[in-house]
């Protein structure tokens, strides 16, 4: 008899399989039991009868069987109309592997801190399984996008000796006798892979010693990270919103289930893969904060009620442009229009998400990037390399972020970041 997984059983239908499984509800009455089954590839209903199996097999289901009790179940696939699955076993025989007794979490609302210390539990729930397959669908979608457009994947260390995002934020480590500090973005490292392979970008972990503690800030996060030799910026955001409309729209065609159970409907995501997103200045976000009353001038940073109101104006991803050069970082040219002000960009989320991509033209000028290293205190014998990238064959490239939480958090719709990466590091949480 085959063994075969939960999401195979539509292609076994009036067939006897058997199936690995752990116990997420029961209900029974008299004759006759209803389990509810989850194996990792998804959900169904498991029935069995007194009639069909041992008097033994029927007595194990009503008194040992419990929340997350792990068995192999035989029996027949059935269509069964009544559930979203479609499908359903009738069971003919258990065979036990892993007892479950009072399995801390349950069918009740729990609070998040509880959740959050249960995570290696937590984890085989309804909405965090959904969530998780999201995430893995949008790593891949990510990479076939990427070779799509002619990118080679080019993985940056974790382990650095320099802070591309500022210095206040970094994780310090013993690094035999020096310090190294954890990455806070590969970007410079992308640079110079662009420089040797045209169009590359990396997808890792990303760490931010923030001492914040809002909705949209982990200290562990994953970043997408793509960098474009031969670009300016105009072409960088239209691959930055081709890139957003893939992804939503390959969860689209291939996480629906996941998407409900996360709360979202495809219908509110159609929107979103229609291009283009618009293209805003921060002048004119400056201007239209103003205009609503808000308290904003030129120089200020966006706070999340501004970037939510400004994202609300439109209903869609939005790109504010330009923002004043004392707010961004080192490596941002000066735009010739203004040089108050240097060529980025940030991509903001609709519906209250905020900024998802931070991105930039790439200053390629020597003197000028001496020059902001030396104001913002990091040292030439860190990026004397970086500076190398200048001084042989330098072209004009563009690069971008993407905090992966924060566009999973924005797709499904949840109200903090942290239930988007399976174990989240938050100011006090470094446990599980
Ligand atoms: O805007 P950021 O800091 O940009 C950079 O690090 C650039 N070097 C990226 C590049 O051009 N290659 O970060 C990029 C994105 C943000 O837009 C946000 O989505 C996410 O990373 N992010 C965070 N996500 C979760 N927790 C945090 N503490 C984050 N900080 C940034
Ligand atoms: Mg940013």
């Amino acid at each position: 008899m085959k063994t075969i997984t939960i999401s195979e059983t539509p292609k076994h239908v009036g067939e006897t399989v058997k199936i690995g499984v752990w116990l997420t509800d029961k209900r029974s009455s008299g004759k006759i039991a209803f389990l509810q089954l989850r194996d990792g590839t998804g959900f169904f209903q498991g029935i069995i009868r007194k009639n069909d199996v041992s008097e033994e097999i029927f007595e194990m289901s009503k008194h040992d069987l419990h929340q997350e009790t792990s068995f192999y179940v035989t029996g027949e696939v059935h269509e069964d109309t009544r559930s979203k699955f479609g499908y359903e076993i009738q069971i003919s025989d258990i065979e036990m592997v892993g007892q479950s007794d009072e399995y801390p979490i349950g069918n009740k609302e729990h609070g998040i801190d509880f959740l959050l210390d249960n995570r290696h539990l937590w984890l085989r729930s309804r909405k965090p399984w959904a969530l998780m397959r999201i995430r893995s669908r949008v790593k891949l979608a990510s990479m076939e996008f990427f070779d799509k457009h002619g990118f080679t994947q080019f993985d940056a260390p974790e382990l650095t000796g320099s802070a591309p995002e500022g210095t206040t934020e970094l994780f310090e480590t013993d690094y035999f006798d020096r310090s190294a500090y954890l990455s806070q973005s590969g970007q410079l490292y992308e640079e110079a892979g662009a420089m040797a392979l045209g169009r590359v970008y990396s997808m890792g972990p990303t760490f931010r010693a923030e001492k914040s503690k809002t909705r949209r800030h982990l200290m562990e996060f994953w970043m997408i990270e793509p960098e474009m030799a031969w670009m300016h910026q105009e072409e960088s955001l239209e691959i930055q919103e081709q890139y957003i409309a893939y992804l939503v729209q390959d969860l689209i065609d291939n996480c629906a289930t996941e998407l409900e159970i996360a709360g979202r409907s495809i219908e509110s995501l159609k929107p979103f893969t229609e291009l283009p997103y618009p293209r805003i200045t921060y002048k004119k976000a400056i201007e239209m904060l103003q205009e609503a009353g808000m308290d904003a001038k030129f120089g200020d940073d966006f706070g999340s009620p501004e970037e939510t109101f400004l994202a609300d104006q439109f209903q869609k991803p939005v790109f504010i442009t330009n923002y004043p050069k004392e707010i961004k970082a080192f490596y941002m040219p000066i735009d010739p229009e203004d040089d108050r002000q240097v060529i980025c960009a940030d991509l903001l989320a609709p519906e209250g998400y905020g900024e998802i991509i931070g991105g930039s033209e790439r200053a390629i000028d020597n003197e000028y990037l001496a020059k902001k290293l030396a104001e913002n205190n990091l040292s030439m014998e860190n990026y004397g390399w970086y500076e190398d990238l200048r001084k042989y064959g330098t072209v004009p490239h563009c690069g971008f972020g993407m905090g992966l939480e924060r566009f999973l958090a924005w797709i499904t719709l949840q109200d903090h970041i942290r239930e988007n990466i399976p174990f989240p590091r938050m100011l006090n949480r470094l446990n599980p």
